[in-house]
């Protein structure tokens, strides 16, 4: 039987979803604000390239059994409708909800009686059967019971989303049972390996659980390599014996960006300052603090390997290879890498930046200076963390 999938944001995490869904053999109305993107996908063009295996998919059911529109009521009659548009932080690190507020009240103006609706954007526990159900309530004039609803969070990785989808263990929880039976039937027939959980904030606190993980294992590993840099110990050496079945010491970085794991550590910490709970979030403030500061430490050790040269520091070139916030993936939020160029700058040095994943007019545009390495006296790979002299 073929069912109505309606997928609201067409992102780098909606559009693959999409597109597995279809392969599925279900109609999927993908609603997304920017229209260009839609034509894009309607032509059975694949606007995210770097997505293994997506090309054939959008090729195969772009503008067929996927059908991109901007306009909401274009998903009215679906059975399902699936959110995935972005949340953000403020610039006081407080969870802006407008972005799936605006989306919420669309979804709910075309629901109708028996609808289910599943948000997947990673959100503070509770927002599911808090404000998203009152954003339904209230625009579709529909009583919960009367539609369902449930949180199942996106797991995926950039890059490999639609093998995530098709092997990863995804998470699906209502507000109520009826809604978590609901959602979980109905997820079934795209999602092979679905696990039920008892609530929607369980749902929701195990994606923020995961991001507080990494952030604080990646801090651990910037703290220790640090440590290992300071008493001239090969950090890389000491990690490869260190690791085994109950040890996983994480790599080392300038950071972490994009916009999950800087993101969600957030959720918690503003929470439990707001019940005044500070002593409860020291460690996910700590780690945030620390892999927010890793750049001053390249900063310094960039500047220190500049010093070196016979040279005064404004006459030194310096070429950051990489701004992206992580390798292979294209993508600024909160990259500690394009943060390290700008503090760079700021501090007067002549910095160009390359990066295989941007133009040169698309560097320009951000305010830096296009160029590789050779040219350049000094180069440091902010992915494999080396600084090397090529002049
Ligand atoms: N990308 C990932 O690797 C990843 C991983 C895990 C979870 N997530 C979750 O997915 C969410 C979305 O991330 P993304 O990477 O897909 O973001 P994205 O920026 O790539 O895409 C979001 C899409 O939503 C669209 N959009 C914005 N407002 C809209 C609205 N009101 N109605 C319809 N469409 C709208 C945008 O035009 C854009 O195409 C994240 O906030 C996160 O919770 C993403």
């Amino acid at each position: 039987m073929v069912w109505t999938i309606s997928v609201i944001g067409l992102g780098n995490a909606g559009l693959p979803l999409s597109a597995v869904i279809a392969e599925n053999g279900h109609s999927v109305i993908g609603v997304d604000v920017d229209e260009s993107r839609c034509a894009m996908i309607n032509r059975g063009e694949n606007p995210l390239p770097q997505e293994i295996g997506l090309d054939e998919l959008i090729r195969r059911h772009g503008g067929r059994n996927l059908k991109a529109t901007s306009n909401y009521e274009d998903a009215r009659g679906s059975e399902l409708f699936i959110v995935i548009v972005p949340l953000f932080v403020d610039e006081g690190n407080n969870p802006d909800l407008s972005i799936i507020e605006g989306a919420l009240r669309c979804v709910g103006r075309v629901i109708s009686p028996g609808s289910t609706v599943v948000m997947e954007t990673t959100v503070p526990p509770g927002t599911t059967a808090g404000p998203v159900r009152g954003w339904l309530e209230e625009e579709s004039g529909l009583s919960l019971g009367e539609f369902y609803l449930a949180h199942s969070p996106e797991r995926i990785m950039s890059g490999y989303c639609i093998s995530r989808l098709r092997e990863f263990p995804k998470v699906i929880g209502g507000v109520d049972g009826v809604s978590g039976e609901k959602a979980f039937q109905l997820y079934s027939r795209f999602i092979p390996n679905l696990k039920k959980v008892s609530s929607s904030e369980v749902a929701e606190l195990i994606k923020v659980m995961e991001g507080c993980y990494r952030d604080v294992n990646i801090s651990l590993a910037n703290e220790l390599f640090l440590i290992a840099e300071e008493l001239g110990i090969d950090f890389y050496e000491a990690r490869e014996y260190a690791n085994h079945e109950f040890c996983h010491i994480h790599m080392p970085s300038t950071g972490v960006g994009g916009h999950c794991i800087p993101v969600y550590p957030w959720f918690l910490i503003k929470e439990m300052e707001r019940r005044e709970r500070f002593d409860s979030v020291r460690l996910l403030r700590t780690a945030r603090e620390e892999n927010d500061g890793m750049i001053d430490f390249w900063a310094e050790r960039i500047v220190m390997a500049s010093l070196k040269l016979d040279l005064p520091l404004s006459r030194v070139r310096i070429c950051i290879e990489g701004i992206s916030y992580r390798a292979g993936a294209k993508g600024l939020y909160h990259s500690r890498n394009f943060a390290l160029a700008r503090l760079l700058m700021r501090k007067g040095l002549a910095v160009s930046v390359s990066d295989s994943l941007y133009s040169c007019e698309e560097l320009e545009a951000l305010g830096l200076r296009a160029g590789g390495a050779e040219g350049c006296h000094i180069s440091f790979d902010p992915y494999a963390l080396k600084i090397k002299y090529n002049l």
